[in-house]
């Protein structure tokens, strides 16, 4: 498999793990086939950087750090000695780098691109096998040494601090529709534009388009003359712009609800009014209380969510799943939107900006949803390089109707 990256491409193979038989990634750069170990000796067979030298700019570094991230730091376990020193030599290699970006104008964003990925993927590599303490120690200090740099880039700047107090909140998402850099510095740009190029971005961007999609054939193939929408954690609601803009000669109810009142009203902003034949509600509301606290008789024609179930725990996630079917009506649609965590590079949000997802391949995603309810769904993906997958439930077809998902 290739993972286009621009006008590079960068090979991507993915693996069976004999033990559990999960599909694992190894990212391997351009030039060679890259080894673990080998990078490891190139590591230590390095004589510029000797393991006090690393040792004591790791010591300095942290002393300038806040105090209350240090003793983040502190409180978590120490990490075996050779990934500490791998990942200080090369968040040293980092720091170097990205302060040249910011004096050098010749370097190119090409060149930072693939400096960038590289970092990552070493990083990647060396920690893969550390728990999650040690991981998220390595982390600290990698994004704790490169804040000033980082911090350039107000959409990383962003993404790291979560305002909102959860990761990806709706002005982060529509930064990324935008598809603009919006810093003021150049290599606040060139981070922007690598946030907005990576996998993960690209993936989500025609999440929404094909989502939005969906619902217009719904509409469009619906023989009834009035239908009611449920947009479940709405976000900026950037499919339901699409919807307002097309037409359509039947009247559809849009109800958007989420536990962010900024969100909505940006969707009032942007959504509501624009189209005689689509009246938007919307409600403030947690996903946890939403369908308890439905006091109507009314039920919906098609429920989606796109977002939401990568940060779900199984527990949530399947009460989603369930609630989502009980209020549909009998000819009614749910689409439930998640991400492959083994098809992009995963580790770029984890390391940048501290965003974890629950890790939920295709097989594992179908488990958990054979394993909520009997009734039959099937798959369709954003594109065909198949990041992101929506599962699809029709209430009037049963088991006996499609046997195999
Ligand atoms: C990743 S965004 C996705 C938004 C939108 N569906 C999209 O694709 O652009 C996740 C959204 O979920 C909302 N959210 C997070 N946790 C929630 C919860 N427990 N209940 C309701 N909404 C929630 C956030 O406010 C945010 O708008």
């Amino acid at each position: 498999m290739w993972l286009h990256a621009n006008k590079i491409f960068l090979p991507m193979k993915i693996v069976k793990s004999h033990e559990n038989s999960t599909k694992k990634i190894i990212f391997l750069n351009s030039t060679s086939n890259y080894s673990k170990d080998d990078k490891k000796n190139n590591v230590k067979s390095d004589g510029d950087l000797n393991y006090s030298k690393v040792s004591s700019y790791k010591k300095s570094t942290l002393s300038f750090l806040d105090s209350s991230y240090l003793s983040k730091i502190n409180n978590l376990q120490k990490s075996d000695d050779k990934s500490w020193f791998d990942v200080t030599k090369i968040t040293l290699e980092a720091f170097n780098f990205l302060s040249e970006v910011n004096h050098d104008s010749t370097i190119t964003y090409q060149k930072f691109y693939n400096k960038l990925w590289n970092i990552l993927n070493e990083l990647h590599i060396l920690t893969k096998d550390l728990n999650q303490q040690s991981l998220k120690k390595e982390q600290l200090f990698f994004r704790g040494s490169l804040f000033n740099l980082l911090n350039q880039s107000l959409v990383l700047s962003r993404a790291l601090t979560k305002p909102y107090g959860y990761p990806g909140d709706f002005v982060m998402l529509q930064t990324l529709y935008d598809n603009k850099p919006i810093s003021n510095t150049k290599l606040g740009c060139y981070l922007d534009q690598f946030f907005l190029d990576d996998e993960l971005a690209r993936a989500v961007v025609n999440r929404v388009e094909v989502m939005g999609n969906r619902v217009i054939q719904f509409i469009n193939n619906s023989e009834k003359d009035e239908l009611n929408i449920l947009n479940i954690a709405s976000g900026s609601g950037f499919e339901l712009k699409k919807i307002v803009n097309a037409n359509f000669n039947k009247k559809v109810i849009y109800h958007c609800f989420d536990q962010e009142v900024a969100s909505l009203s940006y969707i009032a902003q942007h959504s509501q009014d624009k189209n005689p034949n689509v009246e938007v509600r919307l409600y403030k509301e947690d996903i946890r209380t939403f369908f308890r606290n439905w006091k109507s008789e009314q039920k919906f024609d098609f429920i989606y969510n796109i977002g939401l179930a990568d940060y779900l725990p199984n527990i949530i996630m399947s009460s989603l799943v369930k609630e989502s079917l009980e209020n549909l009506n009998p000819q009614g649609i749910f689409v439930l939107a998640h991400k492959d965590y083994t098809l992009f590079p995963y580790h770029h949000p984890s390391w940048l900006y501290d965003w974890n997802f629950i890790h939920r391949d295709l097989e594992q995603y179908k488990d958990l949803l054979r394993t909520t309810t009997d009734k039959p769904f099937s798959v369709w993906f954003e594109s065909d390089k198949k990041i992101v997958y929506f599962s699809e439930f029709n209430k009037s077809v049963t088991t006996n109707d499609r046997k195999n998902n």
